[in-house]
């Protein structure tokens, strides 16, 4: 069974036994997920106080400070951070506590209308103590129990309080005034209950508690759950009991990790869809047909006046960059060009005021990304970044930028981090149009909802995923592979041809399809196969006529082509149909055979996918 995407990590536990070392293991169980920093809440059976600490870091540098300290209890919460807004430290850890310090509270997930909630809690007098956007979450379940409205406990204040929220959510939280309880909600992040003798679990993720017990509880979107030591109860956000059934789950740690997949790169795959859906959430306003890019916001007047931008990263990260290229030039009429950081730093590039340098970067600590980004800032560019590790050096060293808030990847091969900047990219690239008034009203709101529909039809791909085994299986035998494309699809052949080369070490290079006869065409014989991505576009038929060139010389193909596209099936050896879509939004489906081609030939030729030789996740060298 395959389980939720999510970031951060909670833990809970109530029952007859000492919570905190339960919790602190679960939270370290966790790490695998981010580990910026990490905290705990718990009763204290001495003071009959609710004592808290946190800390930037590991789990392993909360366990020191709380080694100073002798709490006893049976109650606690914790949570281990991956941060989305606020960078990583021991005032934007988790828990946040209420103006008071009598609520205390946990969260995974993102609330999209932080900032309108803090401004109108602020107005009425709730201080903040940090910068993230779960704090607004305590103060308003504090404002819930404080309004004279009649709501004493937790369960009523808290689905009164989470009807001004929108986003996600797997929360849990503890109050003073409430005691011998963990009341926890869901909405879009997992929440798990793990059902003990006499003791109740609670965790984001079942790797966390499958030590503990193997009977759990999933909670669904909209319920929320009320724990004693004694009791579990269940209701939906209208107070209503429900009756649940209890799974049990056969899983050993490791694969619970991986939520049931066989590797993280596989799993990360799988959360593409998911990635896309973060990094647009409450970036698209629909209505007005605008992208709102809080990042970007103070930056209005010195973005209209770029005249040129110039987009440099390293691996994947390039790749999509090269997509980005396309969205600058077609949406916004900016001159674009794509370097590689390891070149652009060392190139003497012409560049200063006037100028934007994107960089991309998932870790956001590559070296050459730093480097070049430090060179771009020493010439008097403006510097943007699109991040997905908050707080990471690029993401602090940028002028602005967009945070892309994937979920932490572990999978050395980048497979969700790509999707995601590519939505990041295209967002970007509607924001410089709209301020430009570049892109026709018309397109924008063609490209807008079709950019909302991405996700679901990404996942029809995914549901392809034992065909394309096949596929893998049927070419594991060849030892070198072409990709090509043309316009959107050159990035994503070259991108295809990465992957393969990077995990099952077979040798693949990526080419633009019009090039193919000035050069590798002398190549192609019967054992050479060839990707050709060839999805319905303006560029469509030349495509075909390279497909033609290549079938002459007797080369096998695989094509990956929109849907109902006849011609195809007689002109390829194979072809993995796509969804229609926009020509621009094309390269977020047609990437996804191309990963899990790849990941499927290394797995099947038994090789460690997640991490290939020679490779590291995060290249801080030069
Ligand atoms: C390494 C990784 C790649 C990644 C590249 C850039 O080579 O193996 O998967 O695309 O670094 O990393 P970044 O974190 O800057 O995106």
């Amino acid at each position: 069974m395959f389980y939720n995407y999510n970031m951060c990590g909670i833990v809970g536990y109530i029952g007859k036994k000492s919570a905190l070392p339960i919790v602190l293991e679960g939270l370290k169980r966790l790490e695998y997920r981010g580990y910026d920093s990490a905290g705990v809440a718990l009763w204290d059976q001495g003071s009959g106080k609710i004592l808290w600490e946190k800390t930037t870091g590991r789990v392993a540098a909360l366990e020191t400070r709380l080694s100073e300290k002798s709490w006893e209890s049976h109650t606690a919460i914790g949570h281990t951070r991956w941060a989305t807004h606020g960078k990583p430290s021991d005032k934007n850890s988790h828990p946040h506590a209420d103006c008071a310090e009598n609520i205390f509270l946990v969260h995974n997930g993102i609330v999209e209308n932080y900032a309108e909630l803090k401004e109108a809690l602020t107005r009425e007098g709730h201080v903040f103590r940090s910068e993230t956007d779960t704090e607004v979450l305590v103060h308003l379940v504090e404002r819930e129990l404080t309004m004279g409205n009649g709501k004493v406990v937790l369960e009523d204040a808290l689905p009164e309080a989470l009807r001004h929220v929108i986003g996600t959510f797997g929360l849990a939280l503890i109050s003073k005034n409430d005691p011998g309880k963990i009341v926890v909600a869901r909405r879009g992040s997992p929440i798990i209950l793990g059902l003990g003798e006499k003791e109740y679990l609670i965790a984001s993720d079942a790797s966390a508690i499958v030590e503990h017990t193997k009977n759990v509880v999933y909670l669904h979107d909209n319920e929320m759950a009320v724990l004693t030591p004694e009791d579990l109860k269940i209701y939906n956000f209208s107070k209503k009991i429900l009756n649940k059934s209890i799974d049990k789950i056969d899983w050993d740690l490791e694969s619970a990790q991986k939520g049931g997949y066989k590797h993280f790169m596989q799993k990360e795959i799988f959360e593409g869809p998911e990635a896309l859906r973060n990094v647009l959430r409450g970036r698209i306003l629909s209505d007005i047909g605008k992208v709102k890019l809080g990042g970007l916001k103070d930056l209005e007047k010195k973005l209209k006046n770029i005249k040129r931008i110039i987009i440099t990263a390293c691996g994947t990260s390039y790749y999509s960059g090269l997509i980005g290229k396309y969205y600058f030039e077609e949406f916004a009429k900016i001159p674009a060009s794509v370097e590689h950081a390891s070149e652009f730093r060392y190139g003497n590039p012409a560049i200063g005021e006037g100028d934007a340098v994107i960089l991309i970067s998932q870790s956001g600590e590559t070296a050459d990304t730093l480097q070049a980004l430090r060179e771009a800032k020493k010439r008097g560019a403006l510097t943007l970044g699109i991040v997905n590790t908050v707080g990471s050096t690029i993401a602090r060293e940028s002028d602005a930028g967009v945070y892309n808030h994937a979920g932490p990847e572990i999978g050395v091969a980048s497979t969700k981090a790509f999707i995601s900047q590519v939505g990041a990219l295209s967002l970007i690239a509607l924001y410089f149009a709209g301020n430009r008034g570049t892109l026709p009203e018309t397109l924008v709101n063609k490209i807008l909802p079709e950019l909302k529909l991405m996700p679901g039809k990404m996942e029809q791909i995914l549901k392809k995923d034992k065909e394309i085994k096949k596929l893998a299986k049927k070419y594991l035998k060849y030892k070198n592979f072409i990709y090509f494309g043309r316009k959107y699809q050159f990035p994503v052949a070259m991108e295809g041809a990465l992957k393969l080369k990077e995990i099952s070490y077979k040798h693949a290079e990526g080419y633009a399809a019009g090039e193919m006869k000035h050069g590798p065409i002398a190549l192609i014989d019967e054992n050479f196969p060839v990707f050709a991505l060839v999805p319905k576009d303006a560029v469509y038929e030349k495509t075909i006529s390279n497909i033609e060139e290549i079938r002459a010389r007797g080369g096998k193909i695989i094509a990956v082509a929109t849907e109902g596209d006849e011609k195809i099936k007689k002109l390829a050896d194979d072809v993995v149909f796509i969804p229609e879509t926009l020509e621009a939004l094309s390269p977020l489906l047609s990437v996804i055979p191309l990963q899990l081609f790849a990941y499927h030939t290394a797995d099947l030729l038994g090789l460690d996918v997640d991490k290939p030789r020679n490779l590291a996740k995060s290249v801080t060298v030069e």
